[in-house]
């Protein structure tokens, strides 16, 4: 329970007030996108990884001290066995505002409906390529039918909002900006275009050769359509344009070429229950440490999450050469 002699919000040593916790439920995933993953990956012994139990622990403890939004990440949060369970508890916890799911959509034919009924009130859908090839070549095993199917299926559970996220890549996807973009566009959802980050190596390219920028493509998508600056935030890092005469909005995520860190409110758990204050950087507290020892509380958990907020780093330095860069491959690191 909530305590008086706890805030009611966590706020970093550069102000920042960190309401968003991107919670990754597991490392796996049906996929093997390139930008994300190697081919032959091995995946977190059980034993490991946090139980939903402990999820959820962590879920609570967040709320408690002022979090509002939690989003589900992986991997692929619906590869984990009874993630339903984990996500009904979490839909009626206390003070979150908002419960979101980032998927990679092959599964939401069967769990667009639960998860509405869960409570969930978004959800960000990654479609890279709308040619079933391309779609295998980019995700290495996943079938473009499938993800269709399954974005139909929450377009017609009537989500809040329903975004897709494309990373756009030089020699993959880069020619299918506008495809992408007319699809969202006939279905009235919205779409955001993501700068491929330097997370661990690529084993299939080198993201340098790869890597678009978002002008180039805001300027390919200007070539059909016209783009008004948009106000509207989702409390992610996307930067929005409202199409003139459409409902969808084209998000742009540019963590290559526009630092957004100023603004940062989130932090992010590992399904090893490694809480990271920066997706760019090493800084994080071992969480798990505290949940499986048993002279802890869940008072020394809240107390460990407040005292994280000293080492959130100001920013990340992607391909700066003065500065480490991640080795953590997304699905480590989860979203
Ligand atoms: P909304 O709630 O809809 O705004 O979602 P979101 O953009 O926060 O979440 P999503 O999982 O769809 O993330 C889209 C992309 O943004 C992914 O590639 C994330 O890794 C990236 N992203 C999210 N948060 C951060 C961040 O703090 N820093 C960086 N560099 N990238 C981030
Ligand atoms: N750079 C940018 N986006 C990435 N994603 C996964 N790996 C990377 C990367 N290296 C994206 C996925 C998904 C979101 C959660 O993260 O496409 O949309
Ligand atoms: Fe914030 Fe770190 Fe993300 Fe930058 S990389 S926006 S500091 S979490």
């Amino acid at each position: 329970m909530s305590d008086a002699s706890f805030p009611d919000k966590l706020v970093d040593k550069f102000g920042r007030h960190i309401d968003y916790i991107r919670l990754s439920v597991t490392d796996r995933c049906d996929f093997r996108c390139v930008y994300c993953m190697t081919e032959d990956m091995t995946f977190l012994p059980r034993k490991q990884i946090l139980s939903l139990e402990e999820l959820y622990q962590v879920a609570r403890a967040f709320t408690e001290l002022g979090v509002k939004k939690i989003r589900l990440t992986g991997g692929e949060p619906m590869v984990r066995t009874d993630v339903m369970s984990l996500i009904e508890k979490l839909g009626a916890l206390p003070g979150l505002k908002e419960l979101l799911l980032t998927t990679n959509g092959a599964q939401l034919d069967k769990y667009a409906a639960p998860l509405k009924a869960a409570g969930v009130n978004r959800i960000n859908i990654s479609i890279d390529s709308l040619d079933a090839e391309r779609f295998k070549r980019i995700s290495r095993v996943g079938k473009l039918e499938k993800v269709l199917a399954g974005i139909n299926a929450a377009i017609s559970q009537g989500f809040e909002r329903i975004r897709l996220n494309s990373v756009v890549m030089r020699g993959y996807n880069q020619d299918e900006v506008l495809a992408l973009s007319d699809y969202a566009i006939a279905r009235g959802i919205d779409i955001a275009f993501i700068e491929e980050m330097p997370l661990g190596e690529a084993s299939d390219h080198a993201r340098e050769e790869t890597t678009c920028s978002n002008d180039w493509v805001r300027e390919q998508i200007e070539q059909k359509y016209q783009l008004v600056n948009s106000a509207s935030r989702t409390a992610g890092p996307s930067r929005y344009m409202q199409l003139v005469d459409h409902q969808s909005r084209i998000g742009f995520i540019s963590p290559v070429t526009h630092n957004f860190c100023e603004d940062c409110n989130r932090v992010r758990v590992t399904v090893e229950g490694r809480l990271l204050l920066c997706l760019g950087n090493e800084h994080s507290v071992d969480l798990r440490a505290i949940l499986r020892d048993e002279s802890k509380t869940h008072d020394d958990l809240k107390r460990a999450l407040i005292a994280s907020m000293d080492i959130k780093p100001e920013r990340h330095f992607f391909y700066d050469k003065d500065h480490a860069q991640p080795v953590r491959l997304m699905n480590m690191t989860g979203g």
